[in-house]
């Protein structure tokens, strides 16, 4: 019997219509257009601004487009995973809940919180369960709502992140398209460098805490970008060698959209040309686990049957890893 693998069978995304663009934020913090597009490739990004609208929400958005254009209902869902760092609530999770309001009946769920590799982590772990043959539709999703933990005082942050996602439907294959390797890391130590300080088990929320911005993200920009860069490259170079793919082998990289020198850089190592390079960071900024799902959603189109996909991440933790991927549809 020949190897079964989980392939990718439908798309779907979700970005809040309010666009913060660098104008915007010069009127917030001391910034302007030419330094954010100079030093991020960022031009504006997505914020859910409505009341009482959450990261699960956007999730149901985008699951409903993609069960949509698969023809089939939300009861044929086996297991939906959300990666994401900013459910709606700290319990139960927000997997939990977009499927009670997708009406997912048959589904089991879990949230998975990897950061920026979120998706990337969560795809790896969907993939496994059509694998071995339990389940049969398996739907990964990755959203963040970030506008909800970052301080728009602080121009170190503020200017990077954005709201929105997507999602996949992974389905068994028996032809060799699908999730076809991965290499996924962490390390812990890196946490001192991209944080939330308070709010969990360490540093539960009181009033000195929110004085302090504590709910906030902290990042040492320096420091991360420095680890983004070697850590990315490094494992999208070790995946092409693993597979034996030269850089005309490979038709597209889709890389967390971070920071467009990080996804240059990582592009140059594996010496692929521009047009191979996968790019929308500027219309949404980082979306921390959206970022490669709404690749997918953005570049669908152009996507043919056998193209050999490389997904590239690093975030928050640290967490970093490479997935290789055959795309499976004429889309
Ligand atoms: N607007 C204008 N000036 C700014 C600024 C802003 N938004 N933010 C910082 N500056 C200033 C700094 O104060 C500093 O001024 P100084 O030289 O007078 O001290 C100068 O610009 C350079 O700051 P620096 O932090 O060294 O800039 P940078 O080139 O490292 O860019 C980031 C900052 C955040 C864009 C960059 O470090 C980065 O992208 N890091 C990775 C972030 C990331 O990807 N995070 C998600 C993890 S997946």
């Amino acid at each position: 019997m020949s190897r079964i693998t989980a392939a990718i069978t439908a798309i779907g995304g979700y970005v809040p219509e309010t666009r913060l663009t660098n104008y915007d934020l010069e009127k917030l913090v001391d910034t302007n257009d030419e330094w954010i597009t100079s030093r991020t490739g960022i031009k504006e990004r997505r914020i859910l601004r409505e009341p009482g609208k959450a990261t699960s929400d956007m999730v149901v958005e985008s699951v409903n487009e993609l069960l949509r254009k698969r023809g089939i209902s939300a009861m044929e869902i086996d297991l939906l995973i959300v990666a994401t760092i900013t459910p709606d609530l700290i319990f139960p999770s927000c997997a939990n809940i977009a499927c009670d309001k997708l009406g997912a009946k048959n589904a089991w769920s879990f949230d998975l919180a990897a950061a920026c590799s979120g998706f990337l982590f969560a795809l790896e772990t969907g993939a496994k369960f059509i694998e071995t043959g339990k389940h049969k539709k398996v739907v990964v999703c990755g959203f963040d709502k970030m506008s909800a933990i970052i301080d728009y005082t602080d121009r170190n942050t503020c200017i990077i992140f954005g709201d929105g996602g997507g999602a996949v439907l992974l389905e068994p294959n028996e032809e060799g398209y699908g999730v076809l390797d991965s290499i996924l890391k962490t390390d812990g130590s890196g946490r001192e460098f991209l944080h939330q300080k308070a709010g969990g088990s360490l540093k539960p929320p009181t009033h000195e805490t929110v004085d302090a911005r504590e709910h906030y993200v902290y990042q040492e920009g320096k420091t991360v970008f420095k680890f983004a860069t070697t850590n990315m490259a490094d494992v999208s170079t070790m995946i092409m060698e693993k597979n034996n793919l030269s850089s005309e082998d490979v038709t597209y990289l889709l890389a967390h959209q971070a920071n467009k020198r990080i996804i240059d850089y990582t592009a140059e190592k594996m010496q692929l040309p521009p047009e191979k390079v996968l790019m929308n960071i500027q219309r949404y900024g980082n979306t921390t686990s959206g970022t490669i799902p709404l690749l997918f959603w953005d570049f669908e189109k152009q996507f043919k049957k056998g193209d050999n996909l490389i997904l590239a991440t690093f975030g928050g933790g640290f967490t970093w890893g490479s997935i290789y991927l055959k795309w499976a549809y004429d889309s």
